[in-house]
């Protein structure tokens, strides 16, 4: 699959979520009952960041599989245990990359954030040169949590997460317990997608982020996730039924 051109990328922007709301957003809902279920598809731009949470078997992985199946942007998938592996197969998936990598290990993950940016600024800079389309991508981290080697070694994650949206590189990243993942992504994520919750801890650092009170994240039902877009939620939906 080709990069989209900006046509198809001005198609993604132009359906941004901001008019579907008519809620008073300086009044936060305060329980999921009071947020719109959403039917709708939202739009994810590859330049977007994404921050999927819940608890185990939410849905966070079968979301993200829909997510590289349907968006028409380049992946770099770092996958930790094999949930991500049809990915694999680059005939069926030309656009994606995919790595299974110890997230424990930074000998191991860094090189390939190394390899992201050092792409997507060759890119940039070779379609300004020649008018071309931007490049568009994203990296796809499932189990963001485990790579707790973050905490002892400057990550090149914290460049692709803060600035790799000026080379058209986005990002989607799954995870357990928030309050163990970087907070460089939950920082710079646009979208937060919220399976239901029941640790206090997390429930306590998404609602930094957030304008739903943390507590109500317990009463999601089962597969359902909250859309917050930009700290707001603008929806709430349920993952469709896999295959
Ligand atoms: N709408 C649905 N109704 C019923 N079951 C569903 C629905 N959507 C997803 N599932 C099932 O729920 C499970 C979700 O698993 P998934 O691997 O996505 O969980 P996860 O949130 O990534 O968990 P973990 O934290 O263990 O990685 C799968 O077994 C899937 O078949
Ligand atoms: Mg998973």
């Amino acid at each position: 699959m080709s990069d989209p051109s900006r046509e198809e990328l001005a198609e993604h922007v132009g359906a941004a979520p901001e008019a579907r709301d008519s809620r008073d957003s300086r009044d936060g809902p305060a329980s999921v009952a009071d947020v719109p279920k959403e039917s709708a598809e939202f739009t994810i731009r590859c330049i977007d960041g994404v921050y999927i949470d819940g608890k185990r078997d939410s849905g966070k992985t079968v979301l993200t599989r829909h997510l590289i199946r349907t968006l028409p942007y380049k992946f770099w998938v770092l996958d930790v245990i094999g949930n991500l592996e049809e990915f694999k197969d680059r005939k069926a998936y030309p656009n994606v990359e995919y790595y299974l990598v110890n997230p424990h290990d930074a000998s191991q993950v860094e090189p390939i954030f190394q390899k992201i940016l050092a792409e997507g600024r060759r890119m940039t800079d070779y379609q300004k040169k020649n008018g071309l389309p931007i490049q568009c991508g994203m990296l796809v981290m499932d189990e963001a949590d485990r790579y707790d080697y973050f905490t002892n070694v400057k990550s090149d994650l914290s460049d692709i997460v803060n600035l790799a949206r000026n080379y058209g590189i986005g990002y989607i990243a799954t995870a357990r317990r928030t309050a163990a993942v970087a907070k460089d992504i939950l920082a710079n994520a646009d979208w937060l997608l919220i399976f239901r919750n029941v640790f206090k801890r997390d429930q306590k650092i998404l609602a930094e982020w957030i304008d739903v009170e943390p507590i109500t994240l317990r009463d999601l039902d089962e597969h359902e996730f909250l859309i917050i877009y930009h700290g707001e939620a603008i929806g709430r939906t349920k993952l469709e039924h896999p295959e």
